[in-house]
């Protein structure tokens, strides 16, 4: 059955899901509160990279199921459902600021009559919130489902429409059978459960995939020191089916907006719980370290840091996007400015003035080759394809120096060395 949706939120998980939905059938109205955003999204212009999205934007509203609009009353008028897809970002105290998501409840509640919209949380939320939504709509009679999303950045599309899982939660069988509905003609499996197991599905979930990292990371550790091949170690650990090959990429380091922050949420709640949160915190201190081992890899090699010209290939948090939230990337650039280096970026896609004040004093160019121009050593920092084709010998010749830290393990290291490079890999 076609159904009239409001998507509270044009981010990057609001407008797949808008952009999906639209495209099963659905009458599909999104909600932003920036107008430059709105503005742009009604003439099918996507503010950000991701793979598809911007072709199917512009089918579903040249066929009138897509709209978008700065007026809550015209996204939620006769409405079914509200997906709030608001973004969640860490809170000081490392649980989730859901500021965002209190003032999208109370946009709803002005709205909600009749036991419509039934409000569906796609944001990550602190365990408990979708109960504490189910009171603050009872006088409402609105019904509440947690469903959350797994959705990777750079394969969104093709998440949604190939789910591992899709996870229900709530107090209301009716609702729960609604919103399953809409997902009918979708292959995968669907777990219907109660609100705070959903919530949980989720935190574990990217803290499990964050630990896997980290896990892949302390291995390599120990497989480059004793003389072990880390690609070749984590490769054969990664062929049993009990751990699967999944997340097991030794490099720089987790990044972006779900990882490190539903990882600090997942020990926030373990803390709060009186539970081992050690595990947690573990997993993310190791994360840290990955950046400061390239940090003293170049100290050691080059002795002093200052004045000296580093070329960094990668801004993004990882390949196929254009996201830099919590970028292992920008973080090793700040680490390599306040030590006093020069740093001069590359990255095929992110453009680090569009970043504003967030920018780091770093200059771009346009290519990776010329990024390397006179530089005393290159980093290898996000795992973009082009990087693991690079012409060896003219990125050598463009050097002052010869060190070379493949941070993501994209490159040969006999080529390298081959090609004239003092070759360090971290990665795999
Ligand atoms: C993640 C989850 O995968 C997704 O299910 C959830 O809904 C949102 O968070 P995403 O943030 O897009 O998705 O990134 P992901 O592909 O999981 O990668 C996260 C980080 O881990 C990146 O910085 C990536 O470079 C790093 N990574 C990933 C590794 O270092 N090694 C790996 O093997 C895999």
């Amino acid at each position: 059955m076609r159904e009239r949706l409001a998507i509270i939120g044009a981010g990057h998980v609001g407008l797949v899901y808008a952009a999906c939905l639209a495209e099963l059938g659905h009458d599909v109205s999104v909600y932003d509160i920036d107008p430059e955003r709105v503005a742009s999204l009604r003439r099918g212009a996507v503010p950000f990279f991701e793979e598809g999205l911007a072709d199917l934007v512009k089918k579903n509203l040249k066929a009138k199921r897509l709209t978008f609009s700065t007026e809550p009353g015209a996204a939620l008028k006769g409405a079914t459902m509200a997906f709030i897809c608001v973004p969640t970002p860490s809170a000081t105290d490392g649980g989730l600021d859901e500021a965002p998501m209190r003032r999208a409840l109370q946009t709803i509640r002005q709205h909600a009559r009749g036991g419509r919209p039934i409000v569906v949380t796609k944001s990550t939320v602190s365990v408990g919130m979708n109960r504490y939504i189910k009171e603050l709509f009872r006088d409402r009679k609105v019904p509440v489902v947690s469903n959350p999303e797994f959705l990777r950045e750079g394969s969104a599309i093709h998440d949604f429409f190939h789910p591992h899982r899709i996870v229900l939660g709530s107090d209301d069988k009716a609702a729960m059978a609604a919103v399953a509905k809409l997902y009918e003609t979708i292959d995968g499996p669907v777990f219907t459960t109660d609100p705070i197991t959903a919530e949980l599905s989720k935190l574990a979930a990217n803290a499990f995939l964050a630990l896997k990292v980290s896990f892949a990371n302390s291995i390599a550790r120990v497989a480059s020191s004793s003389g072990g091949d880390v690609a070749a170690t984590l490769k054969i650990l990664g062929t049993d089916p009990r751990i699967g090959p999944g997340h097991l990429r030794a490099g720089l380091g987790f990044g972006g907006a779900c990882l490190p922050k539903d990882l600090a949420a997942m020990e926030h709640l373990a803390r709060r719980s009186a539970t081992p949160y050690e595990l947690f915190s573990a997993v993310a201190a190791v994360n840290q370290d990955q950046r400061q081992h390239v940090m003293d890899i170049l100290q050691g090699k080059l002795v002093s840091l200052s004045g000296r010209r580093i070329a960094v290939l990668g801004l993004a948090f990882k390949a196929d996007t254009d996201d830099v939230r919590e970028s292992p990337s920008l973080a090793l650039i700040a680490e390599l400015l306040a030590a006093g280096a020069n740093v001069v970026a590359h990255d095929p896609v992110v453009k680090l003035r569009a970043l504003g004040k967030d920018a780091p004093a770093a200059v771009q160019r346009r290519s990776a080759l010329e990024a390397a121009n006179a530089a005393d050593a290159v980093v290898i920092a996000t795992e973009w394809t082009e990087y693991g084709r690079l012409d060896l010998p003219r990125l050598r010749k463009r050097m002052k120096g010869d060190l070379l830290v493949d941070a993501r393990g994209m490159l040969d290291p006999i080529v390298s060395r081959k090609a004239g490079f003092d070759y360090v890999g971290i990665g795999s």
